[in-house]
């Protein structure tokens, strides 16, 4: 099929490259001049393991191509995918819909011929049926320009697996005129349907609802697990062993039950806002007041940081050299939008701290946004002379330090796993305090 891609982001850049991979014939857009030239050189402008590979190998084949021309692709596809971003509103909880309003402004009046928009970006329920009207009304070809919504539930890190696996197919539609939209997405998604990966026919609210409501539930089951870690550091109990427990009822599950900083990211922490934002429009803001509790359970774990560090700095953090190992809100991402790992890098040092940052892909992204921050060479240089080592963010180069070579740089032997993610027997052998999140210090 001629596929554009509106949106060369995280989520659009891996969509274009996974659907050529697919075998389709894409064309990715974007406004960022800068990024599209990068792109055409087949360089991804951001850390996604196997995306550069994917992205060479198609703009090689010629199979994936990128322009700034909307007229181009509205030319070129029939199938439009919309996967701009839909960031949080400066000073209010509700999502921005300037891009993918901009989107459908431009594209929908170069539609002459029949064309299926699927929107993709996560956006506040009701919008679809908005755009649905807009296109409609703005197309050349009125009724023969189509639009669906088609959530997207890749992760950061996972991205083209998750493109080219997706585990379901959500197709929102509009049922009083359904038009192509479920046989054309049928038809782009004919790999994952071949597999029986579940295809999901739904009206338009509920895909968007589906998708919101995906990620709420991820938030909710990380903050609960935080909770109970603030009960059991209380208690003197250990979460991890307790997450372990309540993870082998099926129904509970282990996943996503990783108590630590707690999330961050540009998905979920402005994902739950804009979904109490938009149940408030709708009159059920009660329904999810719930989500306010999740939010705070969230920062309150980034403050508890703060707080083991000063206590371990017995109360004083002026000039006090403290390493933080990570910046990206996880691992095998460069991404730092509301990075709890950075946040805490940042607070620490507004308090006065000597704070030295290392993280293996996310440095240049964090010293743009915290250009006062010191930023290390290596895992090596952050822990030299450090009196407290925090573990931010859990990235396999963090999780195999040895313990017994870090004991030689340091000032002092305290390490905070803000993960839980390090070998805990073999550093307290070493000789080192370590402290987990919702664990007992040893
Ligand atoms: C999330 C969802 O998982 C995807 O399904 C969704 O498509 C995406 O948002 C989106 O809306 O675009 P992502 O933001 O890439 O994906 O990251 P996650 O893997 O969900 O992790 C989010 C945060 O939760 C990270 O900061 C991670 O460290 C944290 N986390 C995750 C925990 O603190 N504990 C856990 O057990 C799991």
């Amino acid at each position: 099929m001629r596929i554009s891609v509106f949106g060369t982001g995280y989520l659009g850049a891996t969509h274009a490259a996974g659907m050529a991979e697919l075998g389709h014939e894409v064309i990715g857009v974007d406004i960022d001049p800068d990024k599209i030239e990068r792109l055409k050189r087949g360089e991804v402008p951001f850390y996604e393991p196997g995306l550069p590979e994917l992205l060479q190998k198609h703009v090689e084949s010629g199979r994936l191509r990128f322009t700034t021309d909307p007229a181009e692709a509205a030319e070129f596809a029939d199938v439009h995918f919309i996967g701009v971003g839909t960031p949080q509103k400066k000073g209010e909880n509700a999502a921005d819909m300037r891009f993918v309003d901009a989107v459908i402004d431009t594209l929908a009046p170069l539609l002459t011929r029949p064309a299926v928009i699927l929107g993709k970006s996560t956006v506040p329920v009701g919008t679809a049926a908005r755009l649905a009207a807009r296109v409609r009304e703005l197309a050349p070809v009125g009724d023969d320009a189509q639009l669906g919504w088609n959530p997207e539930f890749l992760r950061e890190g996972f991205a083209v697996e998750d493109t080219l696996r997706p585990d379901r197919l959500v197709i929102g539609i509009d049922k009083d005129r359904p038009g192509r939209i479920e046989e054309v997405a049928r038809e782009v998604y004919a790999d994952a349907i071949s597999r029986d990966t579940p295809f999901l026919v739904t009206d338009l609210p509920t895909a968007e609802l589906v998708k919101v409501s995906a990620n709420a539930f991820l938030a909710t089951k990380i903050s609960f697990i935080n909770a109970i870690a603030e009960v059991c550091e209380a208690a003197g109990a250990d979460v991890l062993e307790l997450a372990d427990a309540i993870g082998h009822d099926e129904r509970i599950g282990r996943k996503f039950l990783g108590a630590g900083l707690g999330f961050g990211g540009g998905c979920l922490p402005k994902d739950i806002r804009a979904f109490m934002a938009r149940a408030g429009e709708l009159g059920v803001d009660q329904a999810l007041t719930f989500l306010r509790e999740v939010d705070d359970v969230n920062m309150r774990r980034r403050s508890h940081m703060i707080q083991l560090v000063e206590r371990e700095l017995d109360g004083e953090l002026k000039g006090r050299r403290v390493a933080v190992l990570g910046a990206a809100f996880k691992p095998e991402s460069d991404d730092i939008r509301d990075s709890p790992a950075l946040d805490i890098a940042g607070r620490l040092h507004l308090s006065g701290a000597d704070v030295r940052v290392f993280d293996p892909q996310g440095m240049d992204n964090a010293a743009k946004v915290w250009p006062t921050l010191s930023f290390a060479e290596s895992a090596a240089d952050a822990v030299t002379g450090a009196e407290v080592i925090v573990v931010a963010t859990e990235w396999k180069e963090f999780r195999e330090l040895d313990p017994y070579g870090v004991a030689d740089l340091a000032a002092r032997k305290v390490i905070i796993d803000g993960r839980n993610c390090l070998p805990t027997e073999r550093w307290i052998e070493a000789g080192w305090r370590y402290l987990g999140m919702g664990r007992h210090a040893s």
